[in-house]
């Protein structure tokens, strides 16, 4: 299959790419769009097909669900049923983060096809702020499935090229929004109400940090790491996701290297600082830098996945990461190095 791609810009290329999109939905194909996040492998969740289609292209193992995105948020009934209590300990985050980078864990709805959900009795569901996105899905008029538009395990794409990367030839059609604002999946989230203030259990940290969730939820201690936990909640959140095919480590401090002779590495750092004391170990082959303008962490998060891939296709034999500040988005920064670290350890 040939996989086109499409411009988005300016807005009469936007109309003839959503026209595009929304046929191909509507005959129950998928296709890649841009989000705020991460690239989105998009289908109709009415179509069986369609759904297939998604856990085809991206060789997902059936036992992992899909997010669903809604084009408005009166629609959440199709596919979630909020009973009133936590309709009530939901309204005020929608109200903040939607539309955005926020996934609710809810109840299902009963006629939501079990392909989509995997057989869970829950359905993780977020709404985009993209204008692309958003454009399509309210075009199509119903809500889409979409997980991140990469192969199973790998790292998630935050731009068309990163699309085409993993999934050429498997989907008709790309449209081209550009690189992703925030570069890291979206935040995932349970809410249990209770009398008082409800409660948020983080299953995956993203762009919506414990620190923005705080004024309206109180935060549940987090879970030990998958990689000690028999059961997880978030089926998909295995320690090997967000794997570059070059084994990585992270380093807490620059003393813990010691380089082989005989080896080749690359160095993802933070700021590009030899103060910080990564540089002067040894020559790395290539250093890519995290955040060499601000030097703050919403930088880095915008870059990573895209400095993954690029020292990726080097072919050193590791790539050495430095540790990033932990406040912020940098929490979900460093929970996707430990992962890609964990994947091949
Ligand atoms: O930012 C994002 O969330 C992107 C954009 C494209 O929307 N999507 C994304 O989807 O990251 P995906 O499928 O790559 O990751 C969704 C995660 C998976 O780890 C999956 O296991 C988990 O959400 N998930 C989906 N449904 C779930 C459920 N009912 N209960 C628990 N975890 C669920
Ligand atoms: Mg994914």
């Amino acid at each position: 299959m040939e996989t086109r791609l499409l411009p988005t810009d300016p807005a009469e290329m936007l109309r003839e790419g959503a026209r595009e999109a929304v046929r191909l939905l509507e005959q129950g194909e998928v296709v890649a769009l841009p989000t705020e996040t991460v690239y989105g492998l998009a289908g109709d969740v009415q179509a069986p097909d369609a759904i297939a289609k998604i856990f085809e292209a991206k060789e997902r193992p059936s036992f992992d669900p899909l997010i669903v995105h809604l084009p408005r948020r009166d629609l959440l009934p199709e596919v979630a049923v909020v009973e009133d209590t936590l309709d009530a300990a939901l309204r005020p985050l929608m109200e903040t983060f939607w539309p955005g980078p926020l996934t609710f864990i809810l109840p299902k709805q009963p006629d939501l096809s079990d392909a989509v959900t995997a057989g869970l009795p829950t359905v993780a569901v977020r709404m985009s702020a993209h204008p692309v996105f958003k454009r399509v899905i309210h075009d199509f008029g119903r809500p889409l499935a979409a997980p991140s538009a990469n192969r199973f395990g790998r790292i998630s794409p935050t731009s068309a090229s990163a699309v085409q990367e993993e999934l050429d030839g498997r989907i008709p059609l790309i449209l081209d929004g550009g690189a992703c604002a925030s570069g890291l999946e979206s935040t995932i989230i349970r809410i249990e109400p209770t009398e008082r203030k409800p409660i948020a259990h983080i299953l995956r940290q993203g762009p919506i940090t414990a620190e923005m969730l705080k004024k309206h939820v109180k935060i549940a201690k987090p879970k030990p790491s998958p990689s000690t936990t028999v059961t997880v909640e978030a089926p998909g959140q295995t320690e090997s996701h967000y794997a570059p095919n070059t084994p990585l480590r992270l380093l807490e401090r620059p003393e813990d290297f010691h380089p082989d002779p005989g080896k080749r590495y690359a160095l993802l750092s933070f700021r590009g600082l030899e103060k910080d004391g990564y540089m002067e170990l040894t020559t790395f082959e290539d250093v890519a830098v995290l955040s060499p303008g601000s030097g703050k962490v919403p930088e880095a998060a915008v870059r990573l996945f895209f400095l993954m891939r690029q020292l990726d296709r080097l072919g050193v034999d590791e790539i050495i990461a430095e540790p990033v500040p932990e406040h912020g988005i940098g929490a979900a920064i460093m929970d996707r190095l430990r992962r890609a670290a964990a994947a091949r350890g």
